[in-house]
């Protein structure tokens, strides 16, 4: 019933762990059953080690979270040796999140993990958080669609690009990236936002500016997903503040085939599994033989 394929990977649902929420799945192993996901996205990887961002790196606020984390990862050669064992034993699909600081950096980085063993690679163009590339590949059509074409040429993994909803015309880069050769996009990363220590006088994050997420870019979010999949061919995994069944079938209404659960995860480690569990009724309640059956259903240009 929840069985879904995307770029030819099948999903036992299409509910999957967000990047940067779930590290590499381990500690959320010891509290549930993790080969119950549809999938896991690695936390972002970069070539080398990065220890990440200085000061504050997570800040709770009434309408959501901050975090400034800035890339902390072992570095690509280490998560091969170290954590894609474990994930390649999860029971759920493996997404590699890979982003960089320069196109040789991503290219690289693709090059060492192409021979390895997992499902899909995210291509990372929309961390907000560091000052090198981050964002800056995600941000206009043309920069996007250069970074996605050399990694393509490299790639021979499905490819899916992660995209920013702080680029001014995110449709124009979801079209640019599908004409470089992306098999499907993930969208939405962090906004940009801030937050200001009104006792010590200054922002609270060292970098300033850092990625805004949980439930108050919802309806944001899904704007953009509603948006893109009116204009792209290609599949679309929507994520933005989803913490329940009922938001995630919103995404999969607005043409996304599979969504990603992040920040929620962080108040209830089990969300993903409520949001499974309450799938599952739903297709059972509207009397759906697959939940692919909603995909586009409330969006008339959905493609
Ligand atoms: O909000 C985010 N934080 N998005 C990313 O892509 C990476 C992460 C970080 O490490 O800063």
């Amino acid at each position: 019933m929840l069985v879904t394929e995307l770029c030819g990977v099948t999903l036992k649902n299409p509910v999957i762990a967000a990047s940067g929420t779930f590290g590499f799945g381990k500690e959320y192993a010891e509290i549930f059953d993790i080969s119950r996901l549809g999938g896991i996205s690695s936390k972002g990887l970069t070539l080398e080690p990065r220890f990440g961002n200085t000061g504050e790196r997570v800040y709770e606020t009434a309408s959501g979270l901050i975090n400034s984390i800035g890339l902390q990862n072992p570095g690509v050669e280490a998560f091969i040796k170290e954590d894609l064992p474990f994930m390649q034993k999860s029971g759920a699909a493996v997404i590699v999140n890979l982003g960089g600081h320069d196109l040789d950096s991503y290219l690289k980085g693709v090059e060492l993990l192409d021979s390895q063993d997992f499902d899909l690679l995210e291509l990372n163009i929309s961390c907000p958080n560091v000052k090198a590339g981050g964002m800056a590949f995600g941000m206009e059509p043309a920069t996007a669609g250069h970074v996605v074409k050399e990694v393509r040429a490299r790639c021979h993994k499905p490819l899916m690009v992660k995209l920013s909803p702080n680029a001014p015309d995110l449709v124009g880069v979801a079209l640019s990236c599908q004409q470089a050769g992306a098999d499907c996009l993930s969208l939405v990363n962090t906004f940009q936002g801030m937050a200001i220590d009104i006792y010590r006088q200054k922002p609270v994050f060292d970098n300033v500016f850092a990625g805004f997420s949980g439930p108050a870019i919802l309806p944001i979010a899904l704007r953009m997903v509603y948006q893109v999949c009116a204009a792209v061919e290609i599949p679309v995994v929507g994520l933005g503040g989803i913490s329940s069944a009922e938001d995630a079938i919103a995404f999969m209404m607005a043409g996304a085939r599979a969504v990603q659960v992040g920040t929620a995860t962080f108040a209830r480690p089990t969300a993903m599994l409520d949001i499974i569990d309450g799938m599952e009724d739903f297709c059972k309640q509207q009397k759906l033989a697959h939940i692919g059956d909603i995909v586009g259903a409330a969006n008339p240009g959905f493609r």
